[in-house]
């Protein structure tokens, strides 16, 4: 199966209509950042690499095509490598979701072969990518492995959450992904849970204002005829997620009925595949999510 970032998910999915489309896995819950808006911030325990290759046989056998390998940060992780080949073997297509921090280029290398996509996190302009991250080097090396990356011929997308504190710098976030060979850029608005929730209010941006800019980036993009592929995707629409936590507990979000904005399907080491898709609430939004992105 080629993987082109550009096109959607969704026709994976048109062959087989009973089971999810894409799933975060969530390898580990540990991060080494420690960013304001973090919506998963609460520790567990990772499963050992034995019971996460259960996970991925379950979600192999259910007839999940594509995994996004999330976190926490995944290259906290040191059988990262075996994981991502493992995915790769059975069949299944993989993005790796990373801050970016950890990364060099033997790394980079050893993923390579079996991991179709790196996306990497950039939140605004290098002051506010700091303040937003806490860390005086984040955007130095996120800059930095993104470089790395599309120098190794690694295909490259980046997610910029979106709130208050960073909206002005979207035209920015843009410009330094088209400049650096990203193929596919996200623009996600803030979803409430985890670090975002004591701070949603004050943070809070109308997604009809990220609309507005979103829709100037695209028309100067136009002008300019740039090669970046730019989504904007509003996080106030129930379940369009499905996640792995560590775990082995599937969720969907956002869920505004639930505790933390999460809502618990069961358990993928406990209950078979098909149990979990029959029990999913938001099977409509979920699927018009794939449609669109
Ligand atoms: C949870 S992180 C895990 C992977 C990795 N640690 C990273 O930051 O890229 C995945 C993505 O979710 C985004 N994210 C985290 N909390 C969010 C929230 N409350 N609202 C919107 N996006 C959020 C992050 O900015 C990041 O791009
Ligand atoms: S958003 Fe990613 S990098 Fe930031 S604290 Fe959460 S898991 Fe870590």
């Amino acid at each position: 199966m080629k993987y082109d970032i550009k096109k959607d998910t969704y026709k994976l999915y048109k062959k087989n209509t009973n089971f999810f489309i894409n799933i975060g896995l969530q390898v580990t819950r540990n991060c080494n950042l420690h960013c304001i808006h973090c919506c998963e911030p609460e520790r567990m325990l990772d499963l050992s690499l034995i019971k996460i290759k259960k996970v991925i046989d379950k979600l192999s056998d259910g007839g999940l095509k594509k995994i996004c390998i999330t976190g926490g940060e995944p290259f906290l992780r040191k059988d990262i490598v075996e994981i991502c080949r493992y995915i790769h073997n059975k069949g299944m297509l993989a993005t790796l979701s990373t801050n970016g921090f950890l990364l060099n280029k033997k790394k980079i290398l050893e993923i390579k072969p079996y991991v179709d996509n790196i996306r990497f996190s950039l939140h605004g302009t290098e002051e506010i990518h700091n303040q937003i991250v806490k860390n005086k080097k984040g955007f130095e090396k996120v800059i930095g492995s993104i470089k790395m990356a599309t120098d190794l011929g690694m295909p490259v997308s980046v997610v910029a959450s979106i709130f208050n504190r960073n909206h002005q710098t979207m035209l920015d976030i843009a410009k330094i992904c088209e400049e650096q060979k990203v193929e596919k850029l996200y623009f996600f608005s803030l979803i409430s849970r985890g670090r975002a929730h004591p701070i949603y209010d004050k943070e809070y941006m109308p997604f009809k204002n990220i609309q507005t800019s979103f829709k100037k980036i695209i028309n100067i993009a136009k002008k300019e005829s740039w090669n970046l592929d730019m989504n904007l995707v509003d996080w106030s629409i129930e379940g369009q997620c499905v996640l792995v936590f560590p775990d082995g507990r599937l969720a969907g979000v956002p869920s505004f009925q639930d505790k933390d904005n999460t809502n618990i399907i069961g358990n993928i080491l406990k209950e078979s595949p098909s149990n979990l898709w029959n029990k999913y609430l938001f099977k409509d939004n979920y699927i018009n999510y794939y449609k669109n992105h």
